[in-house]
């Protein structure tokens, strides 16, 4: 009798122990995936479908670029929004475009983390007579033509703002066209169009000077713990760097910091210039006491202009390719307290 006792105590504690771990497995799995589950889209739905591919949320800019999207795509404006964060990973982004198009949404908008190897997903999504519009970033220009338009920045203008700034900078510090400027670059997500387009505008400028010196270009991914390593790096190697180049706001906070750390000074009081991009409140803030240089504004604040381009397409209009946010540059002499107080991201 006791013996049979013992054996049905250890067939519970078995089924136990197998329940737990399905459990425990089962959300681990939810944990650990990648895409967000998206809303299933009503059949009913009288609403303009839209399934928007964010790339990720590496950066204060990027959170303000999806709050913009999703603050216009709202059921009081008519639309019926599907929205996937892929986590700076493109197969994330693909497979949500892949769900919009067998969920038959009416269109997607997607910002590419990279700008190569769109082309199948693309062509899938036209054959569905889906229209796609690019926001922020592009793909790459062989493979624009499967896109109804595009919104965003123009990145390699915001490089050449950076160089104009330089030039301008160093000549009212009197720095002669003999006397090397040591720069070094934090470069955003390799292979990403923001990335490219800053860093060859900016290489654009430099070109006409024999004396700027780039002593390295590295990847910091636009975020800031990538950017304090990076800088902290680049400091070890070289002992005379005159000039920051951080291609977003997040870096230029880590590699601030690690300048501080080792000891040396930054900013328009400072032996280290710095030029950031993005133009995000706190960014702006160390412009206004003077720690940043200059700041090259990089507008996230595109989800009206995305919307407008989906009205003209409902209505049948012809649409432009491609539509440029605009943007400013900020140095210590125009960030008001006006211009802080209206930053709201
Ligand atoms: O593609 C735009 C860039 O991506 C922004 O400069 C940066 O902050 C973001 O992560």
């Amino acid at each position: 009798m006791r013996t049979n006792w013992k054996h049905n105590e250890l067939i519970v504690i078995f089924i136990l122990t197998v329940t737990i771990f399905l459990a425990v497995f089962v959300w681990g799995l939810g944990l650990f995936t990648d895409i967000e589950e998206e809303p299933y889209v009503s059949e009913e739905t009288d609403r303009i479908v839209v399934g928007v591919s964010q790339l990720g949320s590496e950066s204060g800019w990027r959170t303000a670029n999806t709050e913009s999207v999703q603050s216009v795509f709202t059921t009081e404006n008519g639309y019926f929004l599907l929205f996937s964060n892929a986590r700076q990973k493109q197969e994330n982004q693909i497979k949500a475009i892949r769900s919009f198009i067998s969920q038959r949404v009416d269109y997607i908008v997607f910002a590419p983390v990279v700008e190569n190897g769109w082309r199948t997903v693309l062509q899938e999504a036209k054959e569905a007579g889906i229209p796609v519009i690019m926001m922020d970033r592009k793909v790459e220009a062989a493979d624009q033509d499967l896109c109804v338009s595009w919104v965003g920045t123009d990145s390699r203008q915001e490089g050449v703002k950076a160089g104009r700034w330089l030039e301008g900078h160093l000549r009212k510090e009197g720095v002669t066209e003999e006397e090397d400027v040591n720069i070094v670059v934090l470069t955003g997500t390799e292979g990403a169009s923001s990335a490219i387009g800053r860093s060859m505008g900016f290489a654009e400028v430099a070109h006409k000077h024999a004396n700027w010196k780039i002593l390295e270009e590295k990847c910091a991914d636009f975020t800031s713990a990538k950017g304090k390593e990076v800088m902290a790096g680049f400091l070890r190697k070289y002992p005379d760097i005159d000039v920051v180049v951080s291609q977003n706001d997040d870096m230029t906070f880590g590699a601030i910091e690690a300048i501080r750390e080792a000891g040396r000074t930054v900013g328009v009081y400072g032996e280290i210039s710095i030029i950031s991009f993005d133009a995000v409140h706190d960014a702006l803030e160390m412009v206004a006491d003077g720690t940043i240089n200059v700041d090259i504004e990089c507008n996230p604040n595109q989800g009206e202009y995305l919307s407008q381009v989906i009205s003209m397409l409902e209505k049948g209009q012809e649409v432009e390719k491609d539509y440029y946010v605009e943007e400013d540059i900020f140095t210590i002499d125009n960030v008001t307290e006006e211009v802080l107080q209206e930053r709201n991201y």
